[in-house]
């Protein structure tokens, strides 16, 4: 792919029109060669269906979609390469087993079966799977058969990479296993586009757009985002049990602070500096506070659904 310095992906004014509703509405962004990219929103926020118009798969009602400098729905075929999509719908054949399966995703893109054989046998080695070669996949736990699944987007080597929810359903260690293989495909210089609900996730991406119905409400390192969400970084409370959704009622009620339930702590932003620690300090019930760092739930709870969250 072209090296020169301009955006691998840039998407301007994008609207994806079904009917009447838009799933998409006039969203604007670009991703830089090697980094990873975190697109977040709630269910039905229009993820996918923006990754499908940057694949090729869908063609936009309105609106710029270009990859590497090329307008994707007049270069689908030139840029297929240099794609690799792990949808989100589990597309290998559970009959077939993990070489199978390969072996089909890779006559897909042309590559002869010696290529497959030699790129096969390199992607077991990189995610760690040789054993299972041979097991059809319908006999692989969840976490496995998403692993091979990216086996199968990475088998005609892709510069771009898209992994709409590849983690979804699967434990934290196969989610950590999943991570490092993100990290190392970007070290190597390939660019990753990822959706995921897990904010601990969308914590690795080096920037991040957040999506609701449609359209763009935030963007930006999750650094920044928590900057821009959290001017004024949350405090947690700890106390004993039985009076936290006092506590919290109390606090709302009063307009000292918005809380939400952690385990045993509150995490509260403060309204009214003075009040709270007023209150705090008469109440009993409270044993600790302490300042928190932001996380990037606490911004997709304040950004997407508002003050309270949950
Ligand atoms: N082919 C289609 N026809 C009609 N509506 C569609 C079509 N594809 C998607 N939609 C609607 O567009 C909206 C956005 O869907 P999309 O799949 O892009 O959301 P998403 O952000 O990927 O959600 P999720 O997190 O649940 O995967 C949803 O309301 C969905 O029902
Ligand atoms: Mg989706």
């Amino acid at each position: 792919m072209n090296k020169e310095h301009k955006p691998i992906i840039r998407v301007e004014n994008l609207t994806v029109a079904f009917g009447d509703f838009k799933a998409v509405d006039g969203i604007s962004f670009s991703v830089e060669r090697g980094e990873i990219f975190g697109f977040l929103g709630a269910n039905g926020a229009g993820k996918t269906t923006t990754i499908r118009c940057i694949c090729g798969l869908l063609n936009p009602t309105q609106g710029v979609v270009e990859v590497d400098g090329k307008d994707v729905s007049s270069s689908t075929l030139v840029l297929k390469p240099h794609i690799g999509y792990m949808s989100q719908k589990f597309t290998l054949y559970p009959d077939l087993t993990v070489r199978e399966n390969l072996v089909f995703a890779g006559s897909l893109y042309g590559l002869t079966r010696a290529q497959i054989k030699t790129r096969a046998a390199e992607l077991m080695q990189f995610i760690g799977l040789t054993q299972h070669l041979d097991e059809p996949v319908k006999l692989l736990s969840g976490g496995v058969k998403q692993v091979v699944a990216l086996a199968a987007t990475l088998l005609h080597n892709p510069d771009l990479i898209f992994l709409d929810e590849p983690t979804a359903g699967t434990s934290p260690a196969t989610r950590a296993d999943f991570w490092r293989l993100i990290r190392t495909l970007a070290q190597n210089g390939k660019t990753i586009f990822v959706t995921t609900h897990y904010m601990d996730e969308a914590e690795y991406c080096g920037r991040i757009v957040l999506m609701e119905r449609g359209k763009i409400i935030a963007a930006g390192t999750p650094q920044a985002l928590k900057k821009q969400f959290f001017p004024q970084p949350p405090v947690e409370l700890l106390f004993k049990r039985p009076e936290q959704a006092r506590v919290r009622a109390e606090l709302k009620a009063r307009n000292i602070a918005s809380a939400q339930m952690f385990g045993d702590a509150l995490r509260a932003e403060v309204q009214d500096a003075a009040r709270f620690d007023k209150y705090t300090r008469q109440n009993q019930a409270i044993f600790d506070v302490h300042p928190a760092q932001p996380t990037l739930e606490d911004v997709f709870l304040k950004a997407v659904c508002g003050r309270e969250g949950k």
